[in-house]
This record gives structure tokens, sequence and C-alpha cells, in this order.
């Protein structure tokens, strides 16, 4: 119970990670609560923590939006009076066109999401985390490690995100606050299930042999589950880490090395 007690916000609890996130977070003893903009999504995802006997409160939430961050914020407070981690999972990808032809809108779109929303955010919750020695916990992407064709516009999104994670480390930690990054690779979830499949159709193959060739990419031949992706976000919120602030850390299954 590594984060008995605790109360964990979580941006952009969506069917991926954000569940995992949600679910694991409440395993560890914490109470949480969910923003994003599907309200249904998020009262699935609080059910299921009610199963795990800890208390979610959701909140329709868009960071882009000043007063939809700060309602997020004051549920959070009303709700139970303090704040010990934020996890900042919202995120939107950028069209994936190479830089020479993407529109520049659109990469804007995607610096306003996943770099200017998540300050909002972070910013509205440092008061709060800052009374009790709180963590925050940025979710990046495996997309900081390579330079591939067509990922430049949300390469550029996630660098800024890192950098963020970093410069906020050195501006709160005086105050006591830690802020890290954990970088997955592929997360075996629907939507790359989904996408194997696709893959596998177009290929004339099965999705286990996309799996495979996939997998036999990673020092442990397989892809890391939504869970074992959260379970480094509940370190970095827990005393466990009482000592690490302005790091990264990569969950992939040894897919990239940092
Ligand atoms: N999936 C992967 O393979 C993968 C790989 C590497 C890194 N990651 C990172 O892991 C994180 C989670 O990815 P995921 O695919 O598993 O997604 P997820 O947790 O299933 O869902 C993320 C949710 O963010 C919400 N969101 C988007 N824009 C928002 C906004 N403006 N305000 C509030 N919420 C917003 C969306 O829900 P609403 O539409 O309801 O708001 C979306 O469902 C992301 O940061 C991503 O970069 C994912």
């Amino acid at each position: 119970m590594l984060l008995r007690d605790r109360v964990v916000v979580i941006s952009g609890v969506g069917p991926g990670l954000g569940r995992g996130l949600a679910l694991r977070c409440a395993a560890a003893g914490a109470d949480v609560v969910l923003g994003a903009r599907t309200e249904a999504r998020l009262a699935e995802v609080a059910k299921e923590v009610a199963g795990l006997g800890r208390r979610a409160v959701t909140v329709r939430a868009d960071i882009t939006d000043e007063a939809s961050c700060r309602g997020l914020a004051e549920a959070a407070l009303e709700s139970f009076g303090r704040v010990d981690g934020l996890v900042n999972n919202a995120f939107a990808i950028p069209p994936l066109t190479d830089l020479g032809s993407v529109d520049l809108d659109a990469v804007r779109a995607g610096l306003e999401t996943n770099v200017l929303g998540t300050l909002r955010l972070t910013r509205l919750l440092t008061p709060a985390l800052t009374e009790h020695a709180g963590s925050v916990v940025m979710i990046n992407s495996a997309v900081l490690r390579h330079s591939r064709r067509t990922f430049g516009a949300y390469k550029m999104a996630k660098s800024a995100l890192l950098a963020l994670a970093q410069s906020l480390a050195t501006e709160l930690g005086p105050q006591g606050v830690r802020v890290n990054t954990v970088a997955p690779g592929y997360i075996w979830a629907d939507n790359l299930k989904w996408y194997f499949d696709h893959l596998a159709k177009k290929r004339g193959v099965t999705a286990q042999q996309v799996y495979d060739e996939t997998a036999a990419t990673t020092d442990l031949r397989r892809l890391p589950e939504p869970d074992e992706v959260a379970d480094a976000v509940v370190f970095l919120l827990s005393p466990l880490a009482r000592a690490v602030t302005g790091q990264c850390l990569d969950v992939n299954c040894g897919e990239w090395h940092h």
C-alpha cells in the first residue's frame, strides 16, 4: 500500500493507460480524482476504483481550458481536502505528417494540449501539492528516443513536455514537490491490439505474428501492459522515490536504453 490514504489527481483518463493509472493508484491505497472530457468513461473507471475499496471523484475537464482545469482542482480539494499526487496523462497526437508539410495550426494545437494544458493543471495544483510534499508525474513517450519520419510534431510536443518536467523539478524542488517523467514505448492495450489486427490483415499474417515481430525488438521479448507502466508511476508518486526528482523513467521492456 505505497499510496495509503493519499489523494492522486489523474488527467486524461481514457481506456488505456489512464484507466490503468486509476486502478493501480487505488490498489496502492489512494483515493483518486479522474479528469477527462468523456463523462461516461470516467464513470466506468470510477466504478472499478470503488470495487477496489477506494473513493473516486470524476470531473468533466478539458486541460486546454482554464475554467475547466480550475474546476478539477477545486473538486479535488472540496472532495478530499488534500492532493498528494498529480499524473498528467492527457495527450493529443498531432498529425503524423512530415514537418516539411505538416499544418502548423495542428502542431500548435498539439503543444497546447500536451505542454500548455499540462502546465496549466500543474500550476493550479501546486499550492495543494506543496502542502504535502507532493509528487507530479508526466506521461511522456518513447518518441523521445527516436526521430522517425512523420513523428516530428509529436516529438516536438513530448520533448517540450520533458523540458517542462525538468524545469518544474528545479522550480518546485525547494518547496518539496518532486516532478518526474515516465516514458512508455508500446502499451499492450486496446488501441495497439486494434492496430496490430489492422496490420496483420493488411499483410495477410496473424496478429500474433505482428506481436512477436514487435516484441523481438525488446530485451524482454514482450510489450508492457498498462498496469506495468502504471506501477512505475505509483513508485514515483510514493515515498520510495522521495529522493528522485527531475528524472525520466523509460518503461518499455528494454526497447530503448536510456
Ligand atoms: N498508447 C500508447 O501506445 C502510448 C505509447 C507511449 C506513450 N503513451 C502516452 O501514454 C498516455 C496515455 O495514452 P493512452 O493511449 O493509453 O490513452 P488513455 O489513457 O486511454 O486516454 C487518454 C485520454 O486523454 C484524454 N484527453 C485528451 N485530450 C484531453 C484534454 N484536452 N483534456 C482532458 N483530457 C484529454 C482523452 O479522453 P477524452 O477524449 O474523454 O478527454 C483520452 O481518452 C499519453 O500521454 C501518451 O502519450 C501512449
